[in-house]
């Protein structure tokens, strides 16, 4: 099993390119089955999450290819027939999962998948989807442990659908069921992430008709054939603003390059208000932290509000800023679970439900802790890069799933970091286990 063991107290310093946005990938592979032709992914990032994918699609019969080291894919769908079904074990160990749902609903009027699995981030329904699908004309079970979705008619008839939670993956679903319906599908109260506006890029290069993304009301007319080409996905707004959390942490001046400054707005007020100095260039930050960190209230909120994806990150900079800070989870519901091991390296916070309260102190001190999902992960490892001492953090696969080389990152940075093996019988005495 791997660890990743970090000295903190190190300032980070240099450059930290950025890979190309997970989330984005998760929703453009599987919208490529709708897609006559070859189609070429570039920026692709090389996670596990993203393997686990393209793992997938074979399962269904696409042929997949790699180049540029892993970070470009071509993927033809012409071998994909109605009613494959992709692996229950590769299925049910990845949310996004789900996108073939739509995609399948899409192309062949019907679906079977299992049931998704992903992050342990409390209950994660997909009502809203099935809603999406049923307006469209499909009919959805639960069996066995797969979803089954099929066409009453044989094909989707598009239609308004409402959607009561403002749901990234209810919205991307939806796309995907759509692009090919019969007629107008309007989305009201679609998610406005980035990876949303991505996928729509993607399908209108490919000849889809998709308007208003980016805003609350999609608008997609149906079309009868799609064809590949080639298209680069965004970077990754959720990494870039880890690595500016972990300046934020660690102290120092790093350029985060290869972003798109406009996605991390709502990160960088936040930073801002902490006390880091953030520059902004046509396609990197220059983030500084000098002095010491002040407390910031944070209430998550779909985009373009603060991430529940950096939540984990942002409260661990505030375990060591000065004053009590209030951060409010209104997103997800089960995203403290890695409050406890904070504590472990002295971090004073009380949850209460969806609101923590963080007493600041000076500093963290480094101890053995455990990820237990990719976020949380995320946030141990900045808590450690400003703490005294050493970390070693267990469970790096669920990091995995979602940075790519991210000790090779950090290292770049000056950072003091390594993975390591370590065996079952080290992970005993340190009581990891249980
Ligand atoms: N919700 C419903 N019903 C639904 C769907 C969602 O009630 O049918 C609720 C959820 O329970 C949650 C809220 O709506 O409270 C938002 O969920 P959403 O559907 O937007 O989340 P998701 O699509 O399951 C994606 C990302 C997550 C990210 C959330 C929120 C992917 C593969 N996952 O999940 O990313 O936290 O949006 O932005 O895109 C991560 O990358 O670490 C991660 C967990």
């Amino acid at each position: 099993m791997t660890q990743y063991v970090i000295n903190g107290g190190t300032p980070l310093h240099g450059t930290i390119n950025i890979s190309g946005a997970k989330n984005a990938a998760l929703a453009i592979l599987p919208a490529t089955l709708l897609v006559d032709g070859v189609c070429r992914i570039e920026n692709i990032p090389k996670v596990t999450d993203v393997t686990l994918m393209l793992e997938i699609l074979r399962d269904v019969g696409a042929s997949v290819g790699l180049e540029d080291g892993g970070h470009t894919v071509l993927i033809d769908s012409g071998g994909v027939r109605s009613g494959s079904v992709a692996s229950y074990e590769h299925a049910r160990r990845m949310r996004a999962s789900y996108y073939l749902i739509g995609a399948f609903l899409g192309r062949f009027a019907g679906a079977q998948v299992a049931m998704p699995g992903g992050c342990n981030l409390g209950v994660r329904p997909i009502d809203q989807h099935i809603k999406g699908f049923e307006t469209l004309g499909a009919e959805v079970q639960v069996k066995a442990g797969f979803v089954h979705a099929d066409a009453r008619d044989g094909h989707l008839k598009g239609a308004p659908v409402y959607l009561d939670v403002q749901s990234v993956g209810a919205t991307v679903n939806i796309i995907l069921a759509a692009v090919m319906a019969d007629g107008l599908t309007v989305i009201e109260n679609a998610a406005r992430e980035p990876h949303v506006v991505d996928l729509a890029n993607f399908l209108n290069s490919s000849g889809a008709d998709i308007k208003g993304a980016g805003t609350d009301i999609i608008k997609i007319r149906g079309r009868k054939r799609l064809t590949g080409g080639t298209y680069a996905i965004i970077p990754d707004q959720i990494e870039a603003g880890t690595y500016m959390a972990a300046v934020a942490a660690a102290g120092g001046e790093v350029t985060v390059g290869n972003i798109i400054p406009k996605h991390l707005e709502c990160i960088t007020a936040k930073l801002t208000e902490l006390g880091v100095e953030v520059e902004e260039l046509d396609d990197a930050l220059v983030v500084r932290r000098n002095g010491a960190l002040r407390k910031a209230n944070v209430k998550t909120l779909p985009y373009p509000g603060f991430p529940t994806d950096m939540q984990p990150q942002i409260s661990a900079c505030l375990s060591c800023a000065g004053g009590i800070s209030m951060v409010t989870e209104s997103v997800a519901d089960n995203r403290y679970r890695y409050v406890d091991e904070l504590k472990r390296m002295g971090a004073r916070i009380q949850v209460d439900g969806k609101v923590a309260v963080i007493e600041g102190i000076r500093r963290l001190t480094g101890a053995p802790v455990q990820a237990c999902d990719l976020r949380a992960g995320a946030a141990l490892i900045v808590a450690a890069l400003g703490a005294q001492g050493k970390t070693e953090v267990g469970g790096v696969y669920h990091i995995e799933r979602g940075y790519e080389d991210i000790v090779g990152k950090l290292k770049g940075a000056g950072a003091d970091v390594w993975a390591e093996e370590i065996s079952d019988q080290e992970l005993l005495t340190a009581g990891q286990t249980g």
